[in-house]
């Protein structure tokens, strides 16, 4: 008898934490065993329905799901060309799709027996999101973030510890993403008895990739029967999502990776100039390499060091992807494209003067592609973003530094 196909999730990673030549658990032996308790946990966890259904309850309850989809007819209008859906992640509690995975990881310490949740986090959105969930599953919490980030978000470092949890300041390096991800496993090395490290994005080594990626599936299901139902059953053409590690993508585009037809596009930040440093475009310049404990994707050095990186968005800023990510850009399932600082700064007044939705900077790198292919694709066609974030965050940072005004200029207009 001919066994039906197993649906593209139940398919990867692969025994071994592969996903193709990508992924793996490349940190040293005395992390192991933390790493393979934390794989059968969440493997018997995973399929009991009453972890699923306390999952549930905190989804509709403390985080506000489902977050509905959304036309931007305005935008639509204006621009012509294909219809612009968003699902509204930015609707989630603390303003994120970072909540997705931190309440699964939050219910998955405390089934562990855990007391703790650890994690590193860049805009501050995941680090807001865990003290969130660390806060209501009565858990302590210790969240590492750069120094330069720390400056940038500051409403965000003040939400955490107002939630209860401890902010670290990662001063190594260039103070960002990647040395708050260093110095946040470091602290789970030495306390893996007691805490869970609760991850920011897909990334990292084996099993990492693989919970983030379920935790976060609940937006692609959500937004496929979201779609079909408001559209008569018509697939959208176009799924986009913003790039920094893949957490937001591989949630949204769960939902499409068995539709061959559905096109899936990933958006990186070309940052200021796009040269060398002043950019985080892993996947348009990077090379294999290892980053973080995973086979992957990296943007590196000529001597293989993670190289620095830029961009308006702190939560892009990072120098690797996922390996889920690599591997599906490998396949030619993924298309890539990178959005400068520029326009991500015109996406930003554009969709608060005319859509009355203030985005994350994060997002805004979506929005501002979508825009673009929007108006090279007939208007049968329809485009679904995910809207990952608000931009609450980055409210004073863009009014501090670019003057309203330049929301009317000819830069902020759209480039074909
Ligand atoms: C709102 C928002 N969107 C997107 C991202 C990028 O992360 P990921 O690629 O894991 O979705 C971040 C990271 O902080 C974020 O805050």
């Amino acid at each position: 008898m001919l066994r039906e196909p197993l649906p593209y999730l139940r398919r990867f990673p692969n025994t071994e934490g592969y996903y193709g030549r990508f992924g793996g658990n490349h940190y040293p032996r005395e992390v192991w065993p933390a790493l393979e308790e934390l794989e059968s946990a969440y493997r018997a966890l995973r399929d009991s329905s009453d972890f699923q259904l306390a999952l549930e309850k905190v989804r509709i309850g403390l985080q506000g799901r489902p977050t509905p989809i959304h036309f931007l007819e305005n935008t639509t209008m204006e621009v012509g060309g294909a219809r612009i859906f968003v699902k509204r992640e930015d609707l989630n509690h603390t303003g994120a799709h970072k909540i997705n995975h931190c309440v699964g990881f939050a219910l998955l310490a405390r089934q562990m027996g855990k007391r703790k949740l650890i994690a590193e986090t860049g805009a501050g959105q995941h680090g807001v999101a865990l003290a969130t969930a660390a806060a209501y599953f009565g858990l302590e919490c210790e969240v590492h973030m750069g120094a330069t980030d720390i400056e940038k978000q500051s409403s965000n470092v003040g939400r955490m510890r107002l939630l209860g949890a401890r902010v670290v300041a990662a001063t190594a390096g260039q103070s960002a993403l990647k040395e708050a991800s260093d110095s946040a496993f470091h602290a789970y090395v030495e306390q893996r008895e007691h805490a869970l490290y609760a991850i920011g994005s897909a990334i990292g080594p084996h099993p990492f990739p693989m919970i983030v990626r379920d935790f976060q599936s609940v937006v692609g299901q959500e937004a496929r029967r979201q779609y079909l139902s408001l559209t008569g059953g018509v697939l959208p053409n176009h799924v986009v999502a913003c790039l920094a590690g893949g957490s937001n993508a591989m949630g949204i585009y769960s939902g499409f990776l068995d539709d061959p037809e559905v096109r899936l596009h990933a958006v990186e930040p070309l940052g200021n100039s796009g040269q060398p440093g002043q950019h985080a475009a892993t996947l348009s310049f990077g090379s294999p390499g290892t980053l973080h404990g995973a086979q992957s994707v990296v943007l590196q050095q000529e001597d293989g060091a993670p190289a620095q990186v830029s961009s308006v968005a702190s939560g892009l800023v990072y120098p690797g992807v996922g390996p889920e990510i690599a591997m599906l850009h490998d396949l030619g399932r993924i298309d890539v494209t990178a959005i400068s600082d520029e326009e991500v700064i015109g996406t930003f007044f554009r969709m608060s003067r005319f859509e009355g939705i203030i985005p994350a900077l994060e997002s805004c790198h979506a929005l501002a592609f979508a825009i673009k292919l929007a108006t090279r694709s007939p208007s049968t066609e329809g485009i679904l973003v995910n809207l990952s974030g608000r931009g609450d965050k980055d409210v004073d940072y863009v009014l501090s530094n670019y003057a309203v005004e330049f929301g009317q200029s000819p830069k902020a207009t759209v480039r074909r």
